[in-house]
């Protein structure tokens, strides 16, 4: 039987992770896990429920108290949140103003590694997020750091908002943008950074299925290696 690996994609907001991810999982017959979706669901679970993050002793709490889980199907994935399917809540504006900050706490980040690692444990999937290549699976056989302009993020992701009929300004998402690059870089704890091993992939000015060709030929370079 073929071997299976790990593929750990990395990079900014909205440089097309996902996508490639969900692509390449497709491709492969693997699992895609979007480690931003847990994030994002423990954020909206600290807002919802009125947690105060900057006491340790609430978050330690109210981390217990969340039970994240994905529904695959074949139209798309679904992220649960104790039981209640939040796919669309966790891409609100509001949500991604504050997952940043989220994200940027130990101890959400000790709950998250330890889940997205026994997802990968018998391999075979392929994750994105921020850390996936340095911290949560540095033994990842294809690692890959994605870039694209900041001019070409922001348009990316107006589009995919004003689809949804999201109503905001270019502005605001370029705003929105800069925040998270700035505070998901800065931050002490695992901050996005380039595996010394990685791949770097900049995808500005290149289709999804040119994008998608290249990384295949890798991935399948990784399982015959
Ligand atoms: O991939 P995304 O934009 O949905 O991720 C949302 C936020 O979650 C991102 O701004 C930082 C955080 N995140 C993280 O800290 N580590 C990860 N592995 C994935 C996401």
């Amino acid at each position: 039987m073929e071997k299976k690996i790990i593929v750990a994609i990395d990079g900014h907001s909205s440089c097309g992770k996902s996508t490639l991810a969900r692509d390449l999982a497709r491709g492969l017959s693997y699992a895609y896990i979007d480690s931003g979706a847990m994030y994002r669901a423990v954020t909206l679970y600290f807002l919802e429920n009125g947690v105060d993050w900057n006491d340790p002793s609430t978050v330690g709490q109210a981390l217990q108290r969340i039970r994240i889980e994905f529904q695959v199907s074949e139209a798309q994935n679904q992220t649960l949140l104790n039981g209640v399917i939040v796919e669309d809540a966790i891409r609100s504006m509001r949500v991604s103003e504050y997952v940043s900050p989220v994200s940027t706490i130990s101890a959400v980040r000790r709950a998250m590694v330890a889940q997205q690692q026994d997802l990968g444990r018998k391999r075979g999937v392929v994750m994105d997020g921020r850390d996936i290549g340095t911290v949560v699976f540095p033994d990842a056989e294809l690692k890959i750091f994605l870039t694209a302009s900041t001019e070409e993020r922001v348009r990316r992701r107006y589009s995919e908002l004003s689809a949804k009929g999201i109503h905001i300004t270019e502005e605001e998402v370029r705003a929105n943008l800069l925040d998270r690059d700035r505070i998901d870089s800065t931050r002490e704890d695992s901050p996005l950074k380039q595996a010394s091993d990685a791949r770097i992939l900049d995808n500005t000015f290149l289709s999804r299925e040119e994008q998608y060709s290249m990384v295949m030929k890798w991935a399948l370079e990784a399982i015959r290696s």
